[in-house]
């Protein structure tokens, strides 16, 4: 069915009216609004303070994070880790999310792989996003792949073309896409990994630079201009 027509989420009658944190987590553990929910072991929520600066959306939960209940604690958390610090980025201090909330995968054997999740499954579990990025209003917001950064500001958004800057987008003050953790551990070689992660430094040292430079100030934080995904707005 085209995005058009697609009808709003069921997701939506689960957000508290006055939703924080702590309400929202709750809500989505119990969310059915599309399939994942049934093999998924449970719904990975978002972590961080509501306070958060700076928020970084992944694509959906991994293995590690499926059976923790926790985002990127994963080898691409590892990833992230590390080059948060050395981009100079106190993960404690960041708001870090997905964009779909249960695993999607698919059983090999003992296995379980990672499946992308299609536009129909992002759709159904955006009002989560929505409602974190209200809550929270991050100054700075970092999407981290292609499936975030598409499913925030269009599909017609290329990430190897417009990752590193900040984009022009009502989401936030300061909004900026990179790669995803995941595409690094899947560089085909020694080398190509060691150039990708230090691009993904780099793109992240960019948003450090920023959080530091207007350390306690800077924009004002102000709500998030989200729209349904279908009528989204295209970063030029
Ligand atoms: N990949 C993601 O996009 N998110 C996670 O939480 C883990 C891996
Ligand atoms: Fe709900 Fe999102 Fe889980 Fe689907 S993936 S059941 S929309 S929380």
């Amino acid at each position: 069915m085209p995005a058009r027509q697609r009808p709003p989420s069921p997701a939506r009658d689960l957000i508290p009216d006055r939703p924080d944190l702590g309400a929202l987590r709750s809500a989505a553990a119990g969310c059915t609004a599309c399939d994942l929910y049934r093999d998924a072991t449970q719904t990975v929520f978002g972590e961080g303070a509501a306070e958060a600066e700076v928020m970084l959306v992944g694509e959906q939960p991994g293995d590690g994070e499926d059976r923790a209940g926790r985002p990127f604690v994963g080898p691409a958390g590892r990833v992230l880790d590390q080059a948060l610090e050395e981009a100079g980025i106190e993960r404690r201090l960041a708001y870090v999310t997905n964009v779909v909330k249960h695993f999607k995968f698919e059983r090999r054997g003992k296995l379980r792989l990672h499946k992308k999740p299609n536009a129909e499954q992002v759709h159904a579990c955006f009002p989560w996003l929505e409602a974190e990025l209200q809550v929270v209003q991050p100054r700075v917001l970092v999407l981290l792949g292609a499936t975030a950064a598409q499913a925030l500001l269009g599909s017609s958004f290329r990430v190897s073309r417009q990752r590193g800057e900040f984009l022009d987008s009502g989401l936030a003050p300061r909004v900026l896409a990179t790669v995803h953790p995941s595409s690094i551990l899947r560089a085909p070689d020694e080398e190509a990994r060691a150039l990708a992660y230090k691009g993904f430094v780099a793109d992240l040292a960019v948003v450090a630079e920023e959080l530091a430079a207007n350390a306690g100030g800077g924009a004002p934080r102000k709500p998030p201009e989200t729209r349904p995904p279908e009528t989204r707005r295209k970063v030029q």
